[in-house]
């Protein structure tokens, strides 16, 4: 597990004064991959239209292009706005496996300050049942912090 206080810390010192959406998708996608060998995926999907994600920023081997908000653990997250926390990407329902060693899979939405979907963040793990509700309640508090500036 990271010392998500560290990491929080480092991602805020990194992206202080930083608006552009694109960096600070690129930094928080390398700092967190980086922080956790658990890591095999890390990166954003963008909304770039109504009920569309298109991949953004990301670290690790390629990633599908585009998810409908229909499709996939990153389409459930941005359709329901929920934290997906999936112990085995086998067992749920229409998985989009990008790579075939991925075993589980944590998803988070991201808001902006106004509190609109404009991404989610997508974690891959090669190890089944990688992550935990502390990795997503950290996680999202990091996420906060960045894109819901005031
Ligand atoms: N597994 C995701 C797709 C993105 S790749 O994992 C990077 C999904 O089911 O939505």
């Amino acid at each position: 597990m990271p010392d998500y206080d560290v990491l929080a810390k480092s991602i805020q010192s990194l992206t202080e004064g930083e608006d552009d959406t694109v960096a600070l998708m690129a930094t928080v996608a390398c700092e967190v991959h980086h922080s956790d060998d658990r890591f095999d995926w890390t990166g954003f999907y963008r909304v770039t239209a109504p009920e569309m994600l298109k991949i953004g920023p990301y670290q690790g081997g390629h990633g599908c292009l585009q998810i409908p908000f229909s499709r996939g653990v990153c389409g459930a997250a941005a359709r329901t706005g929920k934290v997906q926390l999936v112990a085995d990407v086998d067992a749920f329902p229409g998985h989009i496996a990008c790579a075939t060693s991925t075993r589980s899979e944590l998803v988070l939405p991201v808001l902006n300050a106004d509190g609109d979907l404009i991404a989610v963040f997508d974690i891959d793990s090669d190890q089944p049942d990688a992550f935990s509700e502390s990795d997503a309640e950290a996680l999202k508090a990091i996420l906060k912090d960045v894109f819901a500036r005031p």
